[in-house]
């Protein structure tokens, strides 16, 4: 294998001519050019992009930065417009982080993002990847960016034939090797769209690769099969009682979770605990009948929901139809609504 810079010069070659267009990133030219990245910008898709596809993240990044175009903007927007925008994009925990980080930037730093992967850690919902990430790529720090796509890299790399998680300690040993000195955050960018367009997890392109010379994997004929993985445990099944009650008058009752937890901070349907074999426990007395069923998968089990409604009497609590947007709910709260219309059509309704 060829020295470190080597590698670094090869892959910052291809990122000049094959880098992705991005809604968040500066091109390559652009930044040789000396524009440089908007932090906020950078963090936020950062943070987006944690467990999210690129696909799936575009249209969230524009909608954010387009109702708060600042950090400071942000950090004054209200917790239900945020949690609201934030629908969809799953993981909730990462959007009350968002929010708490974007105060403090506003209140303690001016609304200007420290500039250095340390200082970056000390902030809510700021972990290893995205101090790192938003260090190299918004300030050039030679910060070592490790995510899902670069273990695939480095994996093949370097042909490590240790699986995951146990190997991450070498990688990113391995990674920080590689790292430059010149252009830290085009190389990270270049890891990043390497990973994801040519070093893919199957079928890696090698035969267009710009590391190919150097990759111990390809070499070996392994880099399909690399990274190993110690195998899971399987998913368990969880399952429980969400609750659909509409007034006559088409008013929803919906309650907001308690902030800690799953879907914390989250608007949804009321329903039972999830578990092995939950009680039903309405939220209000009512005729309460079967209308559905739902499933949704989280990150540590399968969910598979009842759906029930009923007819519930008027009370102020309820959220009157005309402010009701089962797009502003969570995933799995949108399946509910969605197994609900069976029975509410079923329903009177005076509207
Ligand atoms: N995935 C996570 N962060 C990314 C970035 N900055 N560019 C491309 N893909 C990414």
């Amino acid at each position: 294998m060829r020295d470190d810079t080597a590698i670094s010069a090869d892959i910052l070659h291809w990122y000049d001519h094959h880098a992705r267009i991005l809604p968040w990133r500066v091109s390559p030219a652009d930044r040789a050019a000396g524009v440089r990245p908007d932090p906020y910008r950078v963090w936020l898709s950062e943070v987006m992009l944690q467990q999210t596809t690129v696909a799936a993240v575009r249209s969230y990044f524009r909608t954010f930065t387009q109702a708060w175009p600042t950090v400071s903007d942000l950090a004054a927007a209200d917790d239900g417009d945020v949690m609201a925008a934030w629908a969809g994009l799953g993981y909730y925990a990462r959007a009350r982080n968002l929010l708490k980080c974007a105060r403090v930037v506003a209140d303690q730093y001016t609304g200007h993002f420290p500039n250095t992967a340390a200082k970056l850690l000390t902030l809510p919902g700021i972990g290893p990847y995205t101090a790192a990430a938003v260090a190299s790529i918004a300030f050039d720090e030679p910060a070592t960016v490790v995510d899902g796509n670069v273990e695939r890299v480095i994996s093949r790399l370097f042909a490590l034939t240790d699986p995951l998680p146990g190997s991450r300690p070498r990688i990113a040993q391995l990674a920080a090797t590689v790292t430059p000195r010149e252009r830290p955050g085009d190389y990270a960018q270049a890891m990043m769209d390497l990973g994801a367009t040519i070093c893919t997890p199957r079928n890696p392109a090698c035969g267009i690769c710009p590391l190919r010379p150097d990759c111990a994997g390809f070499a070996q004929g392994i880099a399909a099969e690399l990274p190993k993985k110690t195998p899971k445990q399987p998913k368990p099944t969880r399952h429980g009682f969400a609750y659909v009650g509409r007034a006559s008058d088409g008013a929803i009752l919906l309650e907001r979770r308690p902030d800690k937890g799953l879907l914390g901070g989250t608007l949804g349907f009321p329903g039972s605990d999830w578990g092995a074999d939950p009680d039903p426990v309405p939220p209000r007395t009512a005729d309460w009948t079967v209308s559905g069923e739902v499933r949704h998968t989280f990150t540590h089990f399968h969910l598979i929901l009842t759906v029930m409604v009923a007819q519930i009497p008027t009370e102020p609590a309820l959220t009157p139809a005309a402010q009701f947007n089962p797009a502003s709910l969570p995933t799995v709260m949108r399946k509910v609504w969605d197994g609900a219309q069976p029975g509410i059509c079923e329903l009177t309704n005076d509207t």
